[in-house]
């Protein structure tokens, strides 16, 4: 019997472990993943090696076309200057559409995908057979992104970190192209007070119900 498509959306702020939650999803259906966050994070390391000038919208679009190869281990793209930079270049319209169709060509795989962003459930695929907004509370998601800092040996401290969650979350909200926000037929899964194995098991139960 052929398997069924199987589309997962999975969206949410910095940090609230969506990008865990993804991959744990990934493997546990044989799905392909996309993290769109990484398509935003190249367009903003490309803009920053040329030069550019982030509050430049055509200057951002140029970078999209320095945009071929993504190489997922690429330390810089993690950094926390590249993740800035690509919440400011994801505000421009023009930068999201360039982006569009790689995004929706790789939710429209025979057998499904899963992709984690901020408007994949509103945007990208809004037929998604299951929908995750997935969150948590800014104080657990910079403590969060504070431990991953600190792993890479990079110096960071907590109310710096608190802040920069903050005003990112404020941007990814406040923008008018595709600003996050739960789709209206997302489940809602609040990680603060779940480790990662129970955030994922909390995951795929959603999953399964909507499946089901
Ligand atoms: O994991 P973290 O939230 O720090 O970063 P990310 O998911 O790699 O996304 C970096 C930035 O790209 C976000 O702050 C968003 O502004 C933007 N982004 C977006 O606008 N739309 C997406 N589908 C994914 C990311």
């Amino acid at each position: 019997m052929a398997k069924r498509s199987l589309l997962i959306a999975v969206d949410g702020p910095a940090a609230s472990g969506k990008g865990t939650i993804a991959k744990a999803l990934a493997r546990h259906y044989d799905l392909p993943h996309m993290d769109t966050g990484l398509l935003y994070r190249a367009v903003a390391l490309a803009l920053w090696r040329f030069g550019g000038d982030a509050g430049n919208e055509f200057e951002a679009l140029r970078a999209v076309e320095g945009v071929h190869q993504i190489d997922p281990d690429d330390e810089e793209l993690r950094t926390e200057t590249v993740g800035k930079l690509a919440s400011r270049v994801s505000a421009y319209p023009a930068v999201r559409a360039a982006l569009l169709d790689r995004q929706r060509l790789f939710a429209a795989q025979k057998g499904g995908a899963v992709l984690d962003g901020r408007d994949i459930g509103t945007v990208i695929a809004p037929d998604a057979t299951a929908k995750l907004f997935v969150t948590a509370s800014p104080e657990v998601r910079a403590e969060r992104r504070l431990k991953e800092i600190l792993a890479r040996g990079v110096t960071a401290h907590f109310e710096d970190v608190l802040a920069d969650i903050r005003s990112r979350d404020e941007r990814d909200k406040g923008r008018d192209a595709a600003p996050l926000v739960q789709a209206d037929d997302a489940d809602l899964l609040d990680t603060s007070d779940l480790g990662v194995e129970e955030a994922i098991a909390a995951a795929i139960a959603l999953v399964d119900k909507r499946i089901s």
